[in-house]
């Protein structure tokens, strides 16, 4: 049986698109702990577009079950998690002109900043996870940085445009998870996946944790949306 961690950083985009205080990814966090959720995850990203630190100390004090931080390996961050000591780091790429993480790390390009980063975490208590295109030798790298937890990037999988790309993905995805699983590494994944293509996971049983944030979002948006103007109408019709 697998673990679900819900990422709330959408509820956060959706609260910025207007600039308020609502919906707030806090109360979310709670709703998805009461639904059963293993874990929360939220990015706090340099330009803190949608979770911001206010976000990050509240799911601190909140939650229950586990507190995943994304973020980047820089300096500022680090030290924030240092402080706010999230159960789980994840190390993801950044860059600001993206509008969701398009990658896995290139862990061999900087080996040593990744070290630095995940001994610094570590000391603190961190468990540490390196988010990761299925690359067997990303994956190594990130095993010889100290990881705990390597994070698999699904995203190319769930972007695939034919059943033949999608399959081929997948594959990869499967002699990744092997390649972590014989190193000793604990196996989580996530990025893009969904109601419908997340069924292909059933049979791989290594991955112990899948990390969903958007579209757990979109189906709230739509499920809860007739509650929601029902409520509405019983206001003004009572006018
Ligand atoms: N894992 C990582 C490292 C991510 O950056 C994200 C997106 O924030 C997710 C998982 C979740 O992706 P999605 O929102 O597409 O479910």
């Amino acid at each position: 049986m697998a673990r679900l961690a819900v990422n709330v950083d959408h509820v956060a985009t959706v609260r910025q698109a207007r600039g308020g205080s609502e919906p707030d990814p806090v109360l979310a966090a709670g709703l998805a702990e009461l639904a059963g959720a293993d874990g929360i995850i939220c990015h706090l990203r340099e330009d803190r577009r949608h979770i911001n630190e206010r976000d990050l100390r509240l799911l601190r004090q909140t939650v229950k079950t586990r507190l995943n931080m994304e973020m980047a390996a820089v300096d500022e961050i680090v030290g924030i998690a240092l402080e706010v000591k999230p159960d789980i780091v994840t190390l993801v790429p950044e860059k600001r002109e993206e509008l969701t993480t398009e990658g896995g790390l290139d862990v061999k390009a900087q080996p040593y900043h990744y070290r630095e980063a995940t001994e610094r975490l570590k000391g603190a208590r961190i468990q540490v996870s390196f988010f990761v295109d299925p690359d067997p030798g990303q994956i190594e790298a990130a095993r010889q940085c100290g990881a705990d937890i390597v994070e698999i990037h699904t995203g190319h999988y769930s972007d695939a445009r034919s059943e033949l790309e999608a399959a081929e993905e997948f594959g990869r995805i499967v002699k990744a998870v092997e390649s972590a699983a014989k190193l000793d590494l604990k196996v989580s994944a996530g990025h893009g996946l969904n109601y419908v293509n997340v069924k292909r996971f059933r049979d791989l049983h290594k991955i112990e944790e899948y990390s969903i944030g958007h579209s757990i979002v979109a189906m709230a948006v739509l499920v809860g949306f007739e509650a929601a103007v029902r409520k509405m109408i019983d206001l003004v019709r009572h006018f």
